[in-house]
């Protein structure tokens, strides 16, 4: 694999060696790559997760780590990204893990630079690591995908983890269904009510709010949202004994989840953030190794 930029390049073989990697990393501990790699993380978006744990990844594999800051970068003199891309491949940058506000901003790269790329994040598109990391949450908990059903609640349309793992799930056989306001719907259809998904849900996924992708005003206060779309303790009364609750984060206590769910023996949210490291050593152990 040269970059990974969408789970839509993945085939389900793909996926499902990408998460049994992860699970022997995460059994054996991840041990140093052999040969000499460097890396570098260019986010040109707000991360703390993401960025801090492909970071844990890659020092964990042994790279070289170069430290770039958006706010301090050329970006600012108006530098684009393809040219960023090319001066650190000039500078012999062997792969670049990017986030960037912009829906597929990986088309311009992909084709045009020797470095891999591999996607933090492209505006309300893909998001394929963290997607992973929930398969594989999903995976240990429940050990297949057919049949599951799995419920993605929140700002559906401006979400790339939502279009990420819609693409993921249904291709390894899982139902997914959607909840949320008709404005914030895209492509994605809304089932009418909690009531009709709770109690049958085995997954129920979380999604904040993308304030920052929104044009003009908010729909809702934070108490209205939580009411009518947020995970109430009342909801979560009513959800299968083995069911799990998920949200890749940052959450919003209070708004789509109630603050005392986020710690509750259902949660699975820290132990998706843990899961993360290894998916992200096993994605970087991917494309490294098909370097020289
Ligand atoms: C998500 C993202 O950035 O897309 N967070 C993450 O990577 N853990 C979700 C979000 O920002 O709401």
């Amino acid at each position: 694999m040269d970059h990974l930029v969408s789970m839509k390049q993945l085939t389900e073989e793909e996926i499902m060696a990408l998460l049994e990697r992860a699970e022997t990393l995460k059994k054996l501990g991840i041990r140093e790559f052999p040969g000499k790699y460097t890396v570098s993380n260019l986010f040109f978006e707000p991360s703390t997760r993401t960025k801090m744990s492909f970071e844990m990844a890659e020092r964990k594999l042994g790279l070289e780590v170069l430290p770039f800051e958006s706010s301090f970068s050329s970006a600012l003199k108006g530098e684009t990204l393809y040219d960023t891309v090319k001066t650190l491949e000039a500078i012999g940058v062997d792969a670049l893990v990017v986030r960037h506000p912009e829906d597929g901003y990986y088309e311009e790269l992909v084709g045009r630079t020797s470095v891999s790329i591999i996607n933090g994040g492209d505006g309300s598109g893909q998001h394929p690591t963290q997607s992973l990391l929930d398969l594989f949450t999903i995976k240990e908990e429940f050990g297949s995908f057919e049949g599951l059903n799995v419920l993605i609640a929140g700002d559906i349309a401006h979400s790339r983890v939502a279009r990420s793992n819609a693409d993921a799930l249904t291709k390894l056989g899982a139902n997914v269904t959607y909840l949320c306001p008709t404005e914030w719907a895209g492509e994605f259809h809304s089932v009418d009510s909690w009531d009709e998904v709770i109690g049958t849900s085995d997954v129920v996924m979380l999604l904040r709010v993308q304030h920052e992708r929104h044009e003009g005003e908010e729909l809702f206060t934070k108490e209205s949202y939580h009411e009518q779309y947020g995970l109430t303790e009342q909801r979560a009364l009513q959800m299968k004994k083995n069911a799990i609750i998920m949200h890749p984060g940052p959450f919003n206590r209070g708004v789509e989840i109630a603050d005392s769910l986020i710690e509750t023996a259902q949660s699975r949210i820290f132990k998706q953030m843990e899961n993360g490291v290894y998916i992200r050593a096993a994605v970087l152990e991917e494309i490294l190794k098909g370097r020289h």
